[in-house]
């Protein structure tokens, strides 16, 4: 095959196929001048939650905002510790320590990359004691307050077991499914369940992509859902009547336009991710120095494609890849456990072996929709091609070394 050329990711081919829908809809919002608030939103906010099958959907700024709102509404308070993960970016943490609570960073299971439930058993064994059925770090006098877990890449956390834990310790859970809408667990259970708020992003690379910044939070629980709707529009409870503090993070009427009319197409184009993931994962099968990606809790939406490689070069192999005009990127290059910001507190820093060791051997290929079959096989031929070059490389160096 001659080289191509292909994106890492790109929304040009999907602009063309939606261009002249989702520009009746934007006139739409444009000609009704509903551009915040109004029927576009009402009308989104209710679909996603059907389509979720969630009681409430509250849109918001964005998907950081979704976790600040998320965590403030559950009245997480200063100094109080929340669980999470090391692998994931920077906004599952940075919304803790914006309400001055402190991210205990729990490491990842080898397999999924989610957080690691034994692990957390673990640390909560080590670490805290029960005193009136709070949860209290030995150590800094600290409460635990929640867990907060992230279905990394477009696959769910195993909720089975943290929520068996949320349980035993009086804690709450805040679900990231930022990466991961449309996707179900192991009994079914779409994504906007499995927390007390679930927070999505609709940043325009997400599976469900806006035209700009958007997010939203949803719950089972109408308590939650109205304290979400206040605090997203500073405090107010109705017209000029502001009961709390809240900030200004309400989603565009236009952008909530875009997402309803996208949000039919979800499902079809989570599908083609699945698909695109089953040919990488069937052309990349046979290569030792590889880990493809492993479907274990439910069902997996791709939002992401990683594979860790073992003893490759990983700077060496995407700029080969590069040059025969495959995009690649990396997701994470670094931890969160080793963001110093995050990590004022020596009493709660842990070790995050296993995520460490995946920020450096982690490697993101191309998974967008619109990819097609010969553009997908044409990956996994150079990829082929690029690593037995290095296995080669590799045996000669031994041969020569064995002389
Ligand atoms: C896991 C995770 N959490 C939170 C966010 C934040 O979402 P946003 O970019 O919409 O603020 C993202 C987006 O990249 C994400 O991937």
């Amino acid at each position: 095959m001659n080289n191509k050329k292909i994106n890492f990711f790109d929304l040009s081919r999907q602009w063309s196929e939606t261009k002249n829908n989702l520009t009746e809809k934007i006139n739409s919002v444009l000609d009704s001048q509903s551009y915040i608030g109004g029927k576009f939103i009402e009308t989104f906010e209710t679909n996603f939650s059907k389509y979720l099958n969630v009681k409430h959907a509250i849109s918001c700024n964005s998907g950081t905002d979704a976790l600040l709102m998320a965590l403030d509404v559950i009245g997480m308070k200063k100094n109080e510790i929340v669980l999470t993960t090391p692998f994931s970016f920077i906004a599952s943490s940075s919304e803790i320590l914006a309400l001055e609570g402190h991210a205990v960073f729990i490491d990842i299971d080898d397999k999924t990359y989610n957080i690691d439930t034994n692990k957390i058993e673990i640390w909560i064994n080590n670490e805290c004691e029960l005193k009136n059925n709070n949860l209290i770090h030995k150590n800094t006098g600290y409460r635990v307050a929640g867990i907060l877990p992230v279905d990394i890449f477009g696959q769910c956390a195993d909720y089975k077991k943290i929520k068996e834990i949320a349980q035993k310790y009086n804690l709450w859970i805040i679900q990231d499914s930022c990466q991961a809408v449309g996707s179900l667990d192991e009994d079914g259970i779409m994504a906007g369940n499995h927390g007390d708020i679930t927070c999505f992003s609709f940043y325009p690379t997400k599976n469900l992509g806006a035209f700009g910044d958007g997010g939203a939070c949803t719950t089972n629980d109408p308590i939650l859902a109205e304290k979400l709707l206040r605090y997203r529009n500073h405090g107010r409870k109705n017209h000029y009547n502001y009961i709390e503090h809240g900030i200004n993070s309400r989603l565009d009427g236009i952008q909530a336009a875009i997402l309803d009319e996208k949000l039919k197409l979800l499902n079809s184009l989570n599908d083609r991710r699945c698909e695109i993931a089953s040919i990488y994962s069937k052309e990349l099968a046979n290569i030792n120095f590889i880990q493809l990606p492993k479907e274990i809790n439910g069902k997996h939406v791709y939002h992401q494609y990683c594979i860790k490689l073992n003893n490759i070069n990983r700077e060496e192999l995407m700029s080969s890849l590069s040059s025969m005009g495959v995009g690649t990127n990396i997701y994470y290059p670094k931890g969160l456990n080793l963001i110093d910001f995050l990590n004022k507190e020596p009493r709660l820093k842990t070790e995050c072996p296993i995520s460490d060791n995946l920020t450096q051997t982690i490697l993101a290929l191309p998974i967008w929709p619109e990819l097609t079959n010969e553009e997908v096989l044409y990956i996994c031929e150079k990829f082929k091609e690029v690593i037995n070059n290095k296995i080669d490389l590799k045996i000669e160096s031994v041969s020569q070394l064995n002389i």
